[in-house]
């Protein structure tokens, strides 16, 4: 099952706090429960490393850093407003479309709305249009058409209770990018394709099922294997999602290219997985020679300078 799929492990947790221990930070884990006003007035901790998934609903995400600006406590990462709206995917593809950001076609389908208006192009994807973590997105998620899209969608409303992307299912190739820092200091790391070494089906999602058994199914590559312009033309249509949700610090964007040449935004990740040796995120990094305290110590870093901090932690 994937119900626990966008919490972050205990070893996430506590290799986020060696590799701030190792750069002479004083750590403090606070659980993001009903104590943590109780505990952040205690602690007072000079700035939080956000991971917090929060509780439940669209705005989840939110909830710990809207309380950290109620109480004026800094902390890494983007704010409540961009978390919100990115984990709203349906949301996240309207804001882009205003910046003709070029998105698969979709429908929001709800209990009250739960049938397809006017035409739709099938393969489509069916997707919970607030997760993460390929949280409800499974082998089975691509129909052929509305009778499969029916049933699919019947099940997953139940099960996930919340509305459901229906995308038009773009084939191709699959780049995920990492960008680090804020303003003139922004650092986008190149491409990151993900490469299918052994087919589930004809449809090569990047699904839980795969995400779970990675090394069986894929295999990633980064730089991509692919020319000058396209890198060029990915990682500028990163940085430009990246400014136009206002972004801090880092965040993690997917993409596939269509094989007709056309490049599409799946969707953006503020607060992408940490978890070392397996998240995407830090295996940019690696991939980039930039380690696993390296990587934590740089989104550290970007949060400290935006906010003016001086650090006082060594180098
Ligand atoms: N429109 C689409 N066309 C083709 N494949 C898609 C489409 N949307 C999603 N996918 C596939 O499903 C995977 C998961 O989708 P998506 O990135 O939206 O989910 P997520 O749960 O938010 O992922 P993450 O783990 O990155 O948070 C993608 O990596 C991609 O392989
Ligand atoms: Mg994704």
């Amino acid at each position: 099952m994937d119900n626990e799929a966008e919490y972050d492990d205990i070893t996430t947790v506590l290799a986020i706090k060696a590799a701030l221990e190792s750069k002479n930070c004083r750590v403090t884990l606070l659980e993001a429960n009903e104590e943590l006003p109780i505990k952040l007035l205690e602690d007072k901790p000079d700035i939080v490393f956000n991971i917090a998934e929060g509780f439940q609903g669209r705005g989840r995400e939110s909830q710990v850093p809207a309380l950290l600006d109620f109480y004026r406590i800094p902390y890494t990462g983007s704010d409540e407003t961009t978390l919100c709206i990115a984990l709203d995917k349906a949301l996240t593809k309207r804001v882009l479309s205003t910046y003709h950001i070029k998105t698969p076609k979709y429908q929001l389908i709800s209990k009250n709305q739960n049938k397809l208006i006017g035409r739709f192009y099938f393969p489509a994807i069916v997707k919970p249009n607030a997760e993460g973590s390929s949280k409800g997105i499974s082998d089975v998620s691509v129909v052929a058409n509305r009778s499969e899209l029916q049933q699919l969608v019947s099940d997953n409303l139940k099960l996930y209770k919340q509305d459901m992307l229906v995308e038009e299912y773009i084939s191709g190739r699959e780049f995920t990018v990492g960008i680090i820092g804020n303003g003139k200091d922004i650092h986008v790391f190149p491409p990151m394709e993900i490469c299918c070494k052994k087919q589930v089906n004809q449809y090569n999602i990047y699904s839980y099922n795969v995400k779970q058994n990675y090394k069986e199914y894929v295999s990633y590559k980064c730089p991509a294997d692919i020319d000058k312009e396209l890198e060029s033309k990915i990682t500028s249509t990163a940085r430009e999602i990246y400014e136009a949700l206002s972004c801090r610090d880092f965040a993690r964007i997917d993409f596939r290219l269509s094989p007709d040449g056309e490049l599409y935004f799946i969707e953006i990740n503020p607060l992408p997985g940490l978890a070392p040796g397996y998240s995407d995120f830090p295996m940019i990094a690696e991939f980039n020679c930039m380690n696993y305290n390296s990587l934590i110590w740089h989104i550290l870093e970007s949060a400290l300078k935006r906010i003016g901090m001086v650090s006082k932690i060594k180098k």
